[in-house]
Parts: structure tokens; sequence; C-alpha cells
């Protein structure tokens, strides 16, 4: 299993743990072609689409203790379409009251449904201009992680964070949760002294005494971009614009990790154009962020596994900072569209680190990126609808569907048009697409008729070639799929080839390898694999003692399919830290395989479950439940 399979497959366990999966729902191949008719956002109770959300002013108090945060959302808003009600969505919120244009008002609360929550809805006026709602967040707070002291990497404070893509926002903010809403905010939050906050807007750089920030984002955005971090958070900037959080004791390690990130922006900007959000900072959080990264405006958050100490993960900066053209300026319509959000910046992050680290180095990110879309297709079937580029998820948890089909099959698609009608033809292209649609929102459907005007100039040959339909509207890899020739995997090849016919591991010429050439070489080891075999691996390159986490990872599931012993203590040592799922569900994976394993697996797991977030728990113990 890949890793958005298990970032994905992670989150749809969630679901059916707290008693709403998907309700069989399974869109099949042949469904009908698509229409240039706006679709509707199914992931959306509000009714936005008749009111104007203007702008969000949150004033709210963060109990750490009581893992609560508790006050008032004001939404400004526009009733042109005189709609009898505001219409907005919650999860798990308890209501207090609300005002409308500052006078009590009543409310209602509808059942809750499974994967969207409940509709909080509000009677107004067609003059109303705001609607204030005075809440709580619930005990299961979806986006929410709090963690005790001994959970973050210094172990002396709380910490909090948030995780609102794809639709949990609403359950820490009462709000119009849809990609093609957008909003400006300012907010005021208040944390218990000593600790700092911050948001997906202007943030502080030092902590104050009274405890209380104030935020403003004055670029709309949609609001599965809100976000929020509380802890004991150090800054160190990089250059005027650019800077690391991170909590005190890891701040140096990352400031080095990231020390590029300034030359990351101006490439990115050289490419598509200027960028819009004033600041770009990055924080490190501890490590029970169930993610890789998210693309919070502003202040990207970030697992503290990709400190390598060599800077050799920081491709996961170039794509979450790729975001803030892809995604955070020209926006998915609905999560069906997720495509233009993640293949656009797994292309763009590619063309950042291309620029930065050279083509030999980028086309082993390529390659394995096209390894990883060839085991989804084989996962979920060459022909199912979950491959083509446009899904369904009508009546589907949104992250149910996703997978490495919007990443890689997305990237590989625009990597081929840019192959087709020349990179600067399709730079062009894009500079035009990315800055004419600024703080817009775009679907499946518009982007195609660009492609084709704009881009095509409806040339039969170019459409010919590319094929676009059989990509977006088609399942499988098309055969007209790019995929780079890789001499420095080529040369990997050869050396596990010459291991697997016996020669000693200190014989092989690994001179040089980076992070990428050792996880090509554990990735492609054969099934026959034997202790042996690994005694020797380990005896010449000291994979247990791994600190680069995604070799670590790797090694430790071969460890579990091969049952060798000596790398269990420091696996075991691993999953009780780490709460990346994308490294604990191989593992876990690999262990629930044989009897011993899955006792294993059970005895680590209730070890271990608290440090994990809620939705990494869930869909460890939905595993370990089979
Ligand atoms: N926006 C995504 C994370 C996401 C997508 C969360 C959909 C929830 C629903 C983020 O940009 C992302 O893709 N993160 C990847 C890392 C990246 C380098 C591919 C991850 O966390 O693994
Ligand atoms: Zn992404």
């Amino acid at each position: 299993m890949n890793r958005y399979i298990l970032l994905f497959t992670a989150l749809a366990g969630i679901f059916t743990l707290y008693g709403c999966g998907n309700n069989g729902a399974q869109p099949t191949a042949n469904s009908t072609q698509p229409t240039d008719t706006v679709q509707k956002d199914t992931h959306t109770q509000s009714n936005a689409d008749s009111i104007t959300l203007s702008h969000l002013a949150l004033h709210i108090e963060v109990n750490m203790e009581a893992k609560q945060i508790a006050g008032r959302a004001t939404w400004l808003i526009e009733n042109h379409a005189k709609a009898a009600n505001l219409q907005l969505d919650i999860d798990g919120l308890q209501i207090d009251s609300v005002d409308v244009d500052y006078q009590k008002s009543t409310f209602t609360i509808g059942e809750a449904i499974p994967n969207l929550g409940s509709m909080l809805k509000i009677p107004i006026t067609p003059s109303t201009q705001s609607v204030t709602i005075y809440y709580k967040t619930g005990a299961n707070a979806r986006a929410l992680q709090w963690l005790t002291p001994q959970q973050t990497n210094d172990k002396k404070q709380p910490f909090l964070y948030t995780q609102s893509e794809a639709i949990y926002a609403r359950s820490w903010i009462p709000c119009a949760d849809g990609p093609g809403i957008r909003y400006t905010y300012s907010a005021r939050v208040k944390v218990p002294k000593g600790l700092l906050a911050l948001m997906s807007a202007s943030n502080p750089q030092t902590k104050n005494d009274s405890g209380i920030y104030t935020f403003f984002m004055e670029q709309p955005i949609p609001a599965y971009l809100m976000a929020l971090a509380v802890g004991d958070i150090a800054f160190k900037g990089i250059d005027k614009r650019t800077g690391v959080y991170a909590e005190p004791g890891m701040i140096a390690k990352v400031a080095y990790e990231f020390g590029e990130v300034n030359k990351m922006v101006t490439t990115a900007e050289q490419l598509y154009g200027p960028y819009r959000w004033g600041r770009y900072d990055v924080i490190v959080l501890p490590p029970g962020f169930p993610i890789g990264g998210m693309e919070n405006p502003r202040l990207t958050f970030c697992t503290p596994t990709v400190i390598a100490g060599d800077r050799s993960l920081v491709s996961l900066i170039a794509h979450e900072l790729a975001h803030s053209w892809s995604g955070n300026l020209v926006t998915n319509a609905t999560w069906n569209d997720i495509w233009l959000n993640e293949g656009f910046t797994v292309y763009f992050e590619r063309r950042i680190t291309e620029q930065m680290m050279g083509k030999p180095y980028t086309d082993m990110l390529w390659e394995l990126g096209y390894q990883d879309l060839e085991h989804e297709v084989a996962d979920k079937g060459a022909q199912s609808r979950d491959t083509w580029l446009k899904l369904d998820l009508a009546k589907r948890e949104p992250d149910e569907g996703l997978s490495d089909i919007p990443y890689e099959k997305g990237a590989h698609f625009l990597q081929l048009v840019e192959h087709t009608v020349g990179r600067a033809r399709f730079d062009t292209f894009l500079f035009h697409y990315f800055n004419g649609n600024a703080f817009k929102t775009m679907n499946t459907e518009k982007f195609m008729q660009y492609l084709y005007k704009d881009l095509l100039h409806d040339d039969s040959a170019l459409i010919k070639a590319i094929n676009p339909t059989a990509w977006v509207y088609g399942p499988g890899i098309p055969p007209n799929c790019p995929r780079a020739g890789n001499e420095r995997f080529a040369r990997v090849d050869s050396e596990r080839n010459k291991f697997l016919s016996g020669a000693s591991p200190n014989t092989l010429n690994d001179q040089k390898w980076t992070t990428h050439e050792w996880l090509h070489f554990l990735r492609k080891m054969p099934d026959s694999l034997t202790v042996k075999h690994l005694t020797a691996l380990d005896g010449a390159f000291a994979f247990t003692k791994q600190t680069n986490a995604e070799i670590a990872d790797l090694w430790f599931t071969l460890a579990v399919a091969h049952n060798y012993q000596p790398a269990y203590p420091a696996m075991e040592a691993f999953i009780s830290r780490v709460g990346r799922r994308k490294f604990l569900l191989p593992i876990y994976e690999a262990l629930v395989k044989t009897p011993e394993g899955k006792q294993t697996a059970q005895k680590w797991f209730g070890a271990y479950k608290l440090n994990y977030h809620p939705i990494a728990q869930c869909s460890i113990a939905k595993l370990l439940s089979k």
C-alpha cells in the first residue's frame, strides 16, 4: 500500500468507527460524461450559494486543560438572494446562543448526517449584515489534536494543533465548509500564559504576557485552510519574508533543514508569478502530527519526520509552498476536483525541485511517484471509477476516494501536456491560469475549457496526442503516460542485483546515494528476502539505527515481512513516537499478517495509541479489529 492509500484509508477508517462510514454508493466507470453545468458541492450543507459570507471575526479562548475551544464566530454576510435562513456546517459543536445583527435570535440544529455533521439554521432577513454564534467545541472534535507535555518534543508544555482539510473545520468553527466558499478572517485567540498561538494568517513571532494574540487574513480563503497551533513555540527567521517555528528544543535543527525555503519561494515565483500571501513560514509540529504537511496559508504545518538532518526530504515543503498557487490561490470547487489542487501541486513541486536540485535528482521523484501510481491503480483495479481524475464522491466521505490518483495521475497528466506542447508554452499557460484565476474557484470542466482554448487552441493533433478526456474522465494509466528513464535508479538496480546474487553489501557502490536512492534500493527488494539478507544489509548500512524516517519506515516493514527480530526494539521506539499515518499503517499492516505479529501490534497499539491523532488511532483500531 502506498502513501496516499494510507492517508485516505486512514481518514476513511475514522468515519466507520464514528458510525458514519460510507453508505455503499460506489459509482461505476460508465457514469455520464461531464457537462458544463456547475456541480454542487455535496459535502457542505451551507447555503453560501445564495448568501455571500464575506468575513469571519473569530473570538475564542483555548482551554488546554479542558481540551476545549470556546467563544464566538461572527459572520459578515450579504443576503443578496433574500434567503430566509443562513445555513452553516457544524460537527459536534455545542451552540450556546446566536445573535443576528447583535440581537438574540432563534436557531435550529438539524440531525447529524454521517460524514457531514449537522446544519445550523439561523433565520435572517434580506438586510441582515451579521450573525454571531456563541459555541464550544465537542469532546471528539475531529480537527483537533490536544497533546500532553509528554507527547511533545520538549515535554514541558501542552500543545494543540488543527487539521481542517477536507471537512473538519466545522468541528471547531461554525462555518460554510466548502472549498468553493471564500472569506477573509480576523481572530482574537486567548491561550494560557507561556504559550504562543499561530494561525493561517499574519502571525506573532514572540510570546506576550497577556496570552492574547490577534490575527488577520486579508486574502479570502476557504474554511479548509483555517488553522491554529498553540504551544511552547519559538521562531527563527530565514530571510525577510520566510522563517520557521518549532518547539525551542528543535528550532536550530529545523532552521538548518529549511534554510533554503526562501530560495524555494523565489524559485516558485520565477515559475508562476508573485507569491501573494505576504510571509511564508513553516511550523514543525510535535511527532503526533498525522500527515506530512498541510498548506495552511502563510504558515505550512509540517511533520517533524522530514527533519532528516541533510535536507533530503524538503520536497515536502516545496509541495506545501506550491499550494500557495495551486489550491490556495486557484482552489478546487468541490472535492471531486481535488486533482486540480494536488496534481497541479505535485507537478509544481517537482518543477521547483528540478530548478533547485537538477533534473536527474527530480527524475527520481517522478519515478517513485510513477511506482506509487502503478500500485494505486493495481490496488483499485485498472477500470475503477476511483481512478478517474474527476472523482465522484457524492454520498461518500470526501477523503475516501482520494489516493495517488489525484496526486500522481494528475501530475503525470500535466507532465504529458508539458512534453507535448513544450515547456515554455506550458509555463506561459500556467502563469496565466494561476494569475487570471487568483482567489477563485476552479472545477475540472472549466479547466478543460481553458486547456482546449488557451493552450491547445483546439488543435486536433495536440488533442489526439494528449487525449485529455481519457486522463480526466477515464480509468487507469493511459498508454501515453510519460515515464522518465532513470540513470541513477538504474545504477541502484544493478547494485541491488549484485547483492541479491551473493555479493557482500560492503562491496556495493552506494557512494553519494541520497534518501531516494536508498528508498528505491529497499522498495524493490524481492519477497524472497531472508533474515540472512537483512542481517547482512543491517551490518553494512545500519538500517535499524536509521534516523531518516522514510528509510527507517521502509526498513521496518521489511523487517516485519521477513521476521528480522533485531529491528523490533527500534521499530517499537519509532511507532511509540511517530504519529504520521503514512509511516504507522505500513508497519501495523505488515504486523497483522501473522498471528504473532497481530499480538505484537495489539500490544504496541494499546501502549502507544494515545500518542496518535484521533484519526490515526481510529484507522489502526479498524485494522486490528479485522
Ligand atoms: N493538502 C494535503 C493534505 C490533505 C489532502 C489533507 C486532503 C486532507 C485531505 C497536503 O498538501 C499533502 O498533500 N500532504 C502530503 C505530503 C505531500 C508531500 C504529498 C502528506 O501529508 O502526505
Ligand atoms: Zn498537497
